[in-house]
């Protein structure tokens, strides 16, 4: 035997290959609350432990958000949930905000007509009509099993007895609180640090008047929000600060329950966000779009499959620019756009390995990057295999940094997500179509983009992540990482990710996984490549081949977990 060999042989006798199981998550048949803030994970987690269901879970997760995640969790914002009961009926909940009745369509144009950004970045004309309180009530309504109280419950306690601030918390409030809030008063009253300094991490903060408004949704019900008190304390705030939203349009705001948006990818069913969202109908006109194309057999991040899928998100972008926006207000082609034919004539477009430019093919609408990580997704499911994928936003981080006087909550900024000046479509990503321009009452169009993927009827993945029009192909990349390479959630939301948009013309990737040889040969190729930090936080479950659950919390983020009910009770049966 040559030495060598011989050498390598003893070696690996000496040291036998590490046999460890490998990382698939947090197992769990009892069910399971993944988020990005363990304390809210755990307030929902309490819940499927007391015999509560995945939408009683997913409620009590969201109004903990509210307290330990203040920059996306909220009840001044709004969001999206998709529910599977285990009998495969599915539905979506649309909480998403609203213009205020007084909102015009060039609000945001300063005397030149410019975009005057600081106007949607930050302060009382940013905000919509909050829907988060609405489309949490509605999931609770036709889906909860427990008492309304008990699920909004364990944020109350959260707000008013306190909890550790982790270290990500720390920073990111000391951050807000130095920059985006400090012109605020009653945001530097509700988040400074008591006696004035910085916060720490293990610090232990108390929301006092979050409290308040959570005790009085939890015990008088959500018209406390929308009729009652909260609603004048946040209308009074408007009116003094030169703000559009009054108590006529808090009380007028309704969720819709919509019809969520399906495709398959093989033997796959994928269920998504249907419009005010434009992450559902995106998603699956590029997985129609990808999956004639034997990406599997180009390899995992090769250059020739990273090539293809970014001629489908920039061809699906445009889709998104010159169709997309509130089905309410605007005829969304949602069936044409989500079918096989139309992407096969999509597809045909694609050149085998040179990019595309994408001021070419959307010539008849440009006229001349990178959103923040601050939405937040969650998933859930429960013991008897009701799903839930909820994703929720104030839009930028720490929304409009307003807090409502004495009510203790942020208001959204969400009237950036509107098209801000019409007609000025343009190279450097600004989309002035008319299909997303504000009009009094219209839902602004979102990305976000909570997703389940099921086959032979059983749920395989539940995801969905923050980050803007990123979102879209953080979705994408764990959905083909799981349908067409096969990966397991954990591999699959580990994968490093891409984002195209159309325009600008540029391809962002995550900086670990894609080799220096990968990019050059997609920059030979004519694509525009930078690499940055990381894209997306995406909490997801994944179900084995076996029917185990698995938590998959997004490793991106230090302070997120997989939490499984300790102390379950006896099963009751049935949702
Ligand atoms: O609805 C949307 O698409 C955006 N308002 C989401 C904002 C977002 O994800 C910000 N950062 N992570």
């Amino acid at each position: 035997m040559p030495r060598l060999t011989l050498l390598a042989l003893m070696l690996l006798l000496a040291s036998p290959p590490d046999r460890a199981a490998p990382d698939l998550g947090v197992p769990s048949k009892t069910g399971l609350v993944v988020c990005t803030s363990s304390p809210a994970c755990d307030a929902g987690a309490s819940v499927l432990a007391r015999a509560g269901n995945a939408v009683d879970a997913a409620v009590a997760t969201a109004f903990a958000l509210a307290v330990t995640h203040p920059s996306a969790g909220n009840v001044g914002g709004g969001g999206f949930m998709i529910v599977r009961t285990p009998s495969g009926e599915l539905t979506a909940i649309d909480y998403r905000e609203k213009a205020p009745g007084a909102a015009t369509r060039t609000m945001y144009l300063d005397a030149d007509g410019k975009i005057n950004r600081s106007l949607t970045n930050a302060g009382y004309l940013a905000p919509g009509v909050p829907g988060a309180v609405r489309g949490l009530q509605t999931a609770h309504t036709r889906f909860g099993k427990l008492p309304w109280k008990d699920v909004v419950m364990p944020g109350v306690l959260l707000a008013e007895q306190g909890f550790p601030v982790s270290a990500g918390l720390a920073r990111s409030l000391n951050s807000a609180l130095q920059r985006g809030m400090a012109k605020f008063p009653a945001s530097v009253a509700a988040y400074g640090k008591p006696g004035g300094g910085k916060w720490a991490q293990g610090d232990r903060i108390v929301l006092a008047d979050l409290g308040r408004t959570l005790r009085a949704i939890a015990t008088d019900g959500p018209d406390a929000f929308y009729k009652g008190w909260i609603a004048d304390r946040i209308a009074d705030d408007m009116k003094a600060n030169g703000g559009l939203i009054t108590k006529s349009d808090l009380a007028a705001y309704e969720a819709k329950v919509r019809t969520p948006v399906r495709g398959t990818y093989r033997e796959y069913e994928v269920i998504s966000m249907p419009p005010p969202s434009s992450g559902g109908v995106t998603l699956i006109e590029m997985l129609n779009i990808l999956e004639p194309l034997a990406l599997k057999s180009k390899g995992l991040l090769t250059a020739p499959a990273l090539h293809l899928q970014i001629e489908a998100m920039r061809r699906a972008y445009l889709d998104r620019a010159r169709h997309l926006g509130d089905p309410d207000f605007v005829e969304v082609p949602v069936a044409r756009l989500t079918s096989k034919d139309y992407a096969r004539t999509v597809a045909a477009t694609i050149g085998a390995d040179k990019a595309s430019r994408s001021a070419d093919l959307g010539r008849d609408i440009v006229t001349t990057p990178q959103e923040p990580d601050e939405t937040t997704h969650y998933s859930v499911i429960d013991r008897h295999g009701m799903a839930v994928a909820t994703t929720t936003t104030l839009e930028g981080s720490y929304g409009s940094h307003v807090v409502v006087k004495g009510a203790g909550f942020l208001l959204n900024n969400e009237m950036g997500d509107f098209n801000p000046k019409p007609g000025a479509t343009n190279l450097t990503g600004d989309i002035g179509t008319p299909a997303n321009v504000i009009d009094p009452g219209k839902r602004m169009l979102s990305s976000m983009t909570p997703t389940m993927v099921v086959r032979d009827g059983k749920v395989v993945l539940i995801t969905g992540s923050p980050g803007g029009r990123t979102i879209i192909n953080t979705v994408l990349a764990i959905v083909l990482g799981v349908t067409e390479y096969g990966l397991t959630g954990r591999e699959a939301v580990d994968m490093t990710r891409m984002h195209h948009q159309w325009l600008p013309d540029d391809v962002t990737i995550e900086a670990t996984g894609v080799s220096d040889a990968t990019i050059a040969r997609l920059r030979s190729m004519g694509h525009r490549v930078r690499t940055q930090g990381r894209q997306g936080d995406a909490h997801s479950i994944w179900v084995s081949p076996d029917g185990t659950p698995y938590g998959i919390n997004d490793k991106r983020t230090p302070d997120s977990k997989a939490s499984v009910p300790a102390h379950l009770t006896a099963p009751t049966g049935g949702q």
